[in-house]
């Protein structure tokens, strides 16, 4: 009898289970090709790209260089402005050559500005005069040559659409009528009615398969002239003629709202913890999103590698910026940037494009990131290394699984590496010359899925243990933590009596240091202990006082690095560190770092 309403339970159960894991799985399906993508291209084109960020000789009219706002900026007014259309050099443009610049760049989609804050449609609206066809006076239309050349290539197409702002409309919206008076809401209805959905429902039916409507409103909607109906209206039609078409979330609604299928993150912010649902960041090669002739700040392309693995490691993807000329060049820094990017994916893809990252702190190793996805039952994990170590050994910490091989991505190949394994620790064994000039990556094959060890401290590169508040496993009465601020170092405010702890591997049993890194600003001292299983060090931490940073008045807190004693750890395997501090009234110990090392 209890058998059979056990049975009976767990049919009930797995129905269940099987229901929610489909529609989960609904959802996931239309937006897996995404976050399989990793990487796609944006292009900022429109009128404002022919000012290049210079009106009337006058620079851009803001610090952060957004030369796609010069309209806004610099307040030019409407018939100066469409003047520019007239710069548009209609015998070079040629939209495929984006396509084969992102092919190359191995980038999966492309998103174009089709409408961007002043606007002006790049495509042969019949909503709006307000288009760049008709403003030029050409009878071509760069969005339908854009979709053609995508068809041919094999890239998704996506299109932004700045439904929020639009300079351009008598009832849009700009920041200005923040002072000026608001437009009625009967006015601004009057622009979405009549413009937003009707443009949207032309780039929904003249342009084929659309993969994403991506949207442009930085604050959330309830602060703005727009209503939830209006946000609702848009998200409605996208998902009656383009059901697969995905929606991002500066629609102005948040990233697990229905409807809503990733999250974009502020521009050029990048990740900072892994994130369960889809998202992404959009970067710009420079600061400027539309072309800017002014600008000479480039990231490098180690920069952008390491954003786009960075954001792949916990579990985003990267859409990164070119800008072209109104000639439809696209300006030479981006094109190596993006070319030195295609030749590193066309190598080391398989370590970025369908992976995500692993649960483990995202700053756990000082050498790089790590990716991983699963390849049949195996699970690959991809060490990704901007910083090949001196003495060839690369420390690996938070995986207990042992892999069944380790391999090197180099230009001729793969090549075998060997490693020792110990508790949470992987060690991988170096050859004298790195398998990139960028990032190196090191793919580890396992048999299973991996299990992790998310507490443990991570080795330093070189070995020893930085513990500290970022890897400490327990802090017991919530001590706040500071930042680096440029000049101190990252530290815990340990202003009342507490205690901290991590969990450290002693893969060798031996005499290890501990030196505690603090500064503290009382007049006698303050007492503290490290202890370790039975071991107990005591302490009294003397004053720090200041310290010069520059010469002649510019002073900060000092931090020492005060030797506390030895640990002996009789055999390999888990230990508890703890941190005990007694802190009597009005005495702060600011608190760094506990520094363990096998002494030699
Ligand atoms: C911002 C800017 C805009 C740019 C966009 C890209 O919201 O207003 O100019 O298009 O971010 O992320």
């Amino acid at each position: 009898m209890l058998k059979r309403t056990l049975l009976a339970l767990l049919l009930f159960f797995s129905f269940i289970g099987a229901v929610s894991a489909q529609s989960a799985s609904n959802d996931s399906e239309k937006v897996k090709w995404f976050t399989d993508a990793r990487f796609g291209m944006f292009i900022h084109w429109g009128l404002y790209s022919a000012a290049e960020g210079i009106w009337e000789g006058e620079r851009l009219r803001n610090g952060n260089n957004y030369a796609e706002w010069i309209r806004y900026r610099n307040r030019i007014p409407e018939d100066e402005y469409v003047k520019l259309a007239k710069r548009f050099d209609w015998n070079k443009i040629d939209p495929e050559q984006w396509v084969i610049l992102a092919k190359k760049a191995g980038m999966k989609y492309i998103l174009i500005t089709a409408k961007h804050h002043d606007g002006i449609a790049i495509w042969n609206s019949k909503v709006s005069e307000h288009n760049l066809s008709k403003l030029s006076g050409t009878n071509r239309d760069v969005l339908k040559e854009l979709a053609a050349a995508c068809k041919k290539h094999g890239m998704k197409l996506g299109f932004y659409y700045s439904h929020w702002l639009d300079w351009e409309h008598p009832d849009g919206w700009d920041h200005n009528q923040e002072i000026t008076g608001r437009i009625t809401d009967e006015q601004y209805n009057k622009y979405w009615q009549g413009k937003v959905l009707p443009q949207l429902r032309e780039l929904l039916t003249n342009y084929g398969d659309i993969a994403m409507i991506w949207f442009d409103m930085w604050v959330d909607y309830k602060t703005t002239i727009v209503k939830k109906e209006q946000l609702d209206q848009v998200i409605k039609l996208i998902h009656e003629l383009q059901p697969a078409c995905l929606i991002n979330s500066r629609l102005g609604l948040p990233a697990n709202t229905p409807g809503i299928d990733f999250e974009t993150m502020g521009d050029n912010q990048l990740g900072a913890a892994y994130t369960n649902h889809p998202w992404e960041t959009s970067g710009t090669i420079a600061n400027s999103w539309g072309y800017n002739a002014l600008e000479n700040e480039y990231k490098s392309t180690s920069q952008l590698l390491q954003s786009l693995i960075g954001n792949v490691s916990l579990n985003g993807g990267f859409t990164l910026n070119i800008g072209p000329r109104a000639d439809g060049a696209v300006p030479y820094e981006d094109q190596t940037r993006l070319n030195d990017m295609g030749a590193w994916l066309s190598k080391n893809g398989e370590s970025v494009y369908g992976c995500t990252g692993l649960q483990l702190r995202s700053d756990q190793h000082d050498w790089g990131r790590i990716t991983t996805k699963k390849l049949d039952n195996k699970q690959i994990v991809y060490l990704q290394v901007y910083n090949w170590p001196l003495d060839k050994i690369l420390r690996l910490t938070g995986i207990l699984s042992k892999p069944e091989k380790a391999e090197l991505i180099t230009d001729a190949g793969k090549v075998a590496l060997s490693f020792t394994k110990s508790g949470p620790y992987t060690h991988i064994q170096l050859p004298d010359v790195a398998g990139d000039h960028f990032v190196s990556v090191i793919a580890l094959q396992y048999a299973q899925p991996v299990e992790l060890d998310e507490k443990a401290v991570a080795e330093s590169t070189f070995g020893g243990l930085a513990l500290s508040s970022n890897n400490a496993s327990q802090n017991t009465v919530g001590y706040k933590k500071v930042g680096f601020d440029g000049v101190r170092p990252a530290h815990l405010i340990i202003d009342k009596n507490g205690v901290l702890t991590w969990q450290v591997y002693i893969s060798a049993a031996g005499t290890y240091q501990a030196d505690l890194s603090y500064h503290n600003d009382s007049k006698t001292g303050m007492s503290i202990s490290i202890s370790a299983s039975d071991q107990n060090l005591s302490a009294s931490l003397k004053p720090t006082g200041k310290v010069v940073v520059e010469p002649h008045d510019s002073y900060t807190d000092e931090f020492v690095n005060n030797p506390i004693g030895v640990f002996n750890f009789p055999k390999e395997g888990f230990y508890k560190i703890t941190l005990t501090v007694n802190s009597t009234e009005n005495e702060k110990l600011l608190f760094n770092r506990i520094w363990l090392s096998k002494k030699l």
